[in-house]
């Protein structure tokens, strides 16, 4: 199908064309279903025109699908040259001459009627007059290529028993092989049918990128609007939540706040730890401040009840932060004393062990006193009893 699409384009490369030599080419080609099965799609209830090449704008290659027994309507090709190719099955076309414009209501006239087998070419126009094209087969499908030099969107159908004529929009059944949505279009929107390897044309690209874009677009707008949508509720329940709910909760906030708050108090540290209370209760009574201008600037109850139960939490941190800093003191106090006293047991034992060193070595001298004055008693009393002795040896001499 490619290399006879390209046989056309190049006769079409050319001003002046020759019908014989289109004709030589559609003869020439013999019908492969693997070159054309991807543009060929039928519908169960009518025949359908899928369309294969434009040319540039200077023809439209279609194949027609045709189920068992369905056919065309009579019809012109609005000054336009119209050949076609079998495919698959045959066609029967039967020809008609042109209604007599000052006769109404008269059956037409049949001139011709033939059966085209497969491979099978027929060229037709308005100069022949007009045909209706079917498919002679109660079993079998038939598939058929037809070539329109120069393309047209709208033709003439025409009523065999009377010859009233109507006009008639050209349609496609698919374009390139995707399938044409016409719903909401006039030209149609393609989509795809199936995993056809038909490379769509740039006009067909631009109808799927305005589809991309168009469906990105609404994307984007409902995500938007599902935003906004959540973000509004959002606010309505926080609105709309108890009143108690939410006071648990501002004591939530206070009770972790005091926590962190007495944590720090915990430090050892008494200097920062009156410092950071000074700090805090400045902040508390800079926020008490605030939350009164506020109050004042606002007469809004709930802020004003939000207001005073923010004061009411205030008074109780400050009361609970004065009983602890007492507690504190009164433990430092404690401290304290208990330090003086062990030092004042520490001083008394230390003078005892001192006067009780100093006994021992009074006492130590005094028996070394004792000792001494006993041994010098006891020579003075041998030395007495020596002496004594001594004169009663002498006396006896004498
Ligand atoms: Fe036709």
């Amino acid at each position: 199908m490619d290399n006879l699409i390209t046989q056309i384009r190049e006769i079409f490369k050319d001003d002046h064309i020759n019908t014989e030599d289109i004709k030589r080419v559609l003869e020439a080609y013999k019908s492969n279903p693997l070159d054309w099965q991807k543009y060929a799609h039928f519908d169960p209830h009518k025949y359908t025109r899928n369309l294969v090449d434009i040319g540039n704008g200077k023809y439209n290659m279609l194949i027609l699908c045709w189920g068992p027994g369905m056919g065309s309507s009579i019809h012109d090709h609005t000054n336009s040259h119209c050949f076609v190719k079998v495919l698959e099955g045959s066609l029967l076309e039967t020809r008609f001459s042109w209604p007599d414009p000052d006769k109404s209501d008269e059956p037409m006239q049949e001139t011709d009627r033939d059966e085209h087998p497969i491979n099978g070419v027929t060229y037709m126009s308005d100069e022949l007059g007009l045909h209706r094209m079917e498919n002679p087969s109660h079993s079998d499908n038939a598939v058929t290529l037809h070539l329109y030099i120069p393309p047209f969107e709208h033709c003439q159908i025409f009523d065999e028993r009377t010859g009233r004529k109507a006009q008639s929009a050209v349609t496609f059944f698919t374009k390139y092989g995707e399938k044409v949505d016409y719903r909401g279009s006039k030209l149609g929107r393609t989509f795809t049918l199936s995993s056809s390897s038909a490379t769509p044309s740039s006009s067909s690209m631009s109808i799927m990128n305005r589809k991309v874009l168009f469906a990105a677009l609404v994307a984007v707008i409902l995500l938007v609007g599902v935003e906004c949508a959540r973000k509004k509720n959002r606010n309505r329940d926080k609105n709309e939540r108890p009143r108690n709910q939410q006071d648990n909760e501002e004591e939530n906030r206070f009770e972790s706040k005091d926590e962190g708050r007495a944590e720090r108090r915990e430090k050892p540290e008494r200097e920062r730890e009156k410092f950071s209370n000074k700090n805090e209760q400045d902040e508390e009574s800079e926020e008490k401040e605030e939350d009164k201008n506020k109050a004042n600037k606002t007469a809004n109850p709930k802020r004003i009840r939000r207001t005073q139960h923010i004061h009411r939490l205030d008074e109780r941190v400050a009361e609970d932060s004065d009983l602890k800093t007492r507690k504190l003191r009164r433990n430092n106090n404690l401290l304290q004393q208990g330090g003086r006293h062990r030092e004042d047991n520490l001083k008394r034992t230390k003078e005892r062990n001192t006067k009780e060193v100093i006994t021992e070595s009074v006492k130590g001298q005094n028996q070394k006193d004792k000792h001494t004055h006993t041994h010098n008693t006891n020579r003075r009393l041998r030395r007495e009893e020596k002496l004594k002795r001594t004169k009663e040896v002498n006396s006896r001499q004498n």
